[in-house]
């Protein structure tokens, strides 16, 4: 799977990728990650790729032509499966989101900033709006990191535990069980005693008993669904 960026901070976006999972998911060839700096389809000579809005108010709108012109190029030769615009204003991302996108062959992420881009770009070009939270951020680039996390590690072979993806939080609607690891007693607290019992069945049926528990606590809302 190719994720493509495009951005006007590429900086941003180098380090998220460099390590753990999102690392070996591009050394297995699983996984290619492109990064597009907007400026090379800046409107002149000086780098502009935003411009005043229309009807005025504060803040810059990131114009059409540079969009455009990096969409269409960047396509050129065969089109993105989707283009997806990070924006507090989309759709709130959710593991089913992610799954569903894992098994794209090549996305596009143009990451905002300033009070956004232009409405026409959305309407001409953009497949899906995605947004990580109700809260803003400066601009799209965390947000884009954040969403190609969540779908890299999910690429099928990516994880080394085939399995383990399946037992994350929001994959069937649970939140996670608790994990315990060694020692088995810390500052008075012990491991549940049925974690050491070596009983796969009694364990299995523990953490379906804490998962739901703690959905039913922290989550009704996703139970629901
Ligand atoms: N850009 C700014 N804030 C954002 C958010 N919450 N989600 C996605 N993109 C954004």
């Amino acid at each position: 799977m190719t994720i493509e960026i495009l951005t006007v901070l590429p900086e941003l976006l180098t380090s998220p990728f460099e390590h753990s999972m999102m690392k070996r998911a591009q050394e297995k060839g699983l996984l290619t990650i492109k990064l597009h700096t907007l400026r090379k389809w800046a409107i002149n000579k000086h780098g502009q790729v935003d411009d005043y809005q229309y009807g005025g108010g504060a803040g810059m709108v990131m114009m059409c032509e540079p969009l455009a012109n990096a969409i269409d190029e960047l396509q050129a030769e065969s089109k993105f499966d989707e283009i997806i615009f990070m924006t507090p204003d989309g759709k709130t991302l959710e593991q089913r989101d992610a799954n569903t996108l894992s098994l794209k062959n090549r996305i596009l992420i143009i990451c905002g900033h300033y009070k956004g881009i232009d409405q026409r770009i959305r309407n001409l070009y953009v497949t899906r709006e995605i947004s990580i939270g109700d809260y803003v951020l400066s601009g799209g680039e965390l947000a884009a990191a954040v969403l190609v996390d969540a779908i890299g590690r999910i690429i099928p072979g990516v994880l080394n535990d085939e399995t383990s993806a399946l037992t994350d939080s929001f994959q069937d609607n649970l939140l996670a069980p608790p994990v315990f690891s060694r020692p088995v007693e810390f500052r008075g607290l012990q491991v549940p005693p049925i974690l050491l019992s070596g009983d796969p069945k009694k364990i299995e049926a523990w953490r379906q008993a804490q998962a739901l528990e703690r959905t039913q606590k922290r989550r009704p809302d996703i139970l629901d669904q």
